[in-house]
């Protein structure tokens, strides 16, 4: 089984999503830097405070920053048993300094498994989106509606809409995506890792098929 895994794909592909079904099924910490920032804005510590405006603008944390704190999350003991990586690495920087730490810790990438997506559907999917304010799950206002209007079903959180989920954030968290981390697809392509999917099949099939993968 593949068990050290990034997850990558633009905004809004679903990487979050299949993440949380993938570490039910397969046992494996999900680490999402989006979620770890989102965490410290919330408890308003130096990195949150710091990481902030960078995500309500659409724009990258600093490498130096979410480099430090991914190295420090993937040395802990609980990511003997496997990881899902998601929303990292997204800068050449971040992915050699991955490479490097990955080797350091006996820790190495398995496998990069990416989410295609167009364009229209990505925008339909963000505007849509609602994520629960305690444990994080994620809906959609149309695809995805939980059972009670505003509540969450797992937990019966608050539903809430992410403050970068607008249209000038997305269209610089587009823009990035292009410029900065599509380029990895070929970075991974030539280390030999990178695995396709189509995420306009609907998160259950798109489940099945990553997981027999995964599993193979
Ligand atoms: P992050 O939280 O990582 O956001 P993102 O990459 O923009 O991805 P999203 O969370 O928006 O989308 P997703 O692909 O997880 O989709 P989801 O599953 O929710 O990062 C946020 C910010 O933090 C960044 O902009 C940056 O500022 C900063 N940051 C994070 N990492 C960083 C890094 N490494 N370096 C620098 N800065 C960093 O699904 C979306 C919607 O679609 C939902 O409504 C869902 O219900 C629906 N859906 C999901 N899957 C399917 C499906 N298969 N079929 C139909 N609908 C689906």
């Amino acid at each position: 089984m593949k068990k050290n895994i990034i997850l990558m794909g633009p905004p809004g592909a679903g990487k979050g999503t299949l993440a949380k079904q993938l570490k039910e099924e397969l046992h494996l910490v999900h680490i999402s830097t989006g979620d770890m920032f989102r965490d410290a804005i919330k408890a308003q510590t130096e990195l949150g405070k710091l990481a902030q405006s960078y995500i309500n603008r659409g724009d990258l944390v600093p490498d130096d920053v979410t480099i430090g704190l991914v190295k420090e999350r993937l040395s802990q003991s609980d990511c003997d048993a496997g990881f899902l990586l998601d929303g990292f690495p997204r800068t050449l920087v971040q992915a050699e300094a991955l490479n490097k730490l990955s080797k350091e810790i006996s820790r190495e990438i398995d496998v990069v498994v990416n989410l295609d997506c167009d364009n229209d559907e990505l925008v339909r999917r963000i505007s849509g989106r609602r994520v629960c304010k305690n444990c994080g799950a994620p809906y959609h206002v149309i695809t995805m509606k939980p059972k009670v209007e505003g509540v969450c079903d797992l937990c019966g959180g608050p539903l809430y809409q992410r403050k970068d989920d607008n249209v000038e954030a997305l269209k610089v968290r587009l823009e990035h995506y292009v410029s900065d981390t599509k380029p990895l697809l070929d970075y991974y392509k030539d280390l030999g890792l990178l695995a396709s999917f189509n995420s306009l099949v609907g998160k259950e099939t798109l489940f099945d098929e990553v997981c027999s993968f995964l599993k193979k």
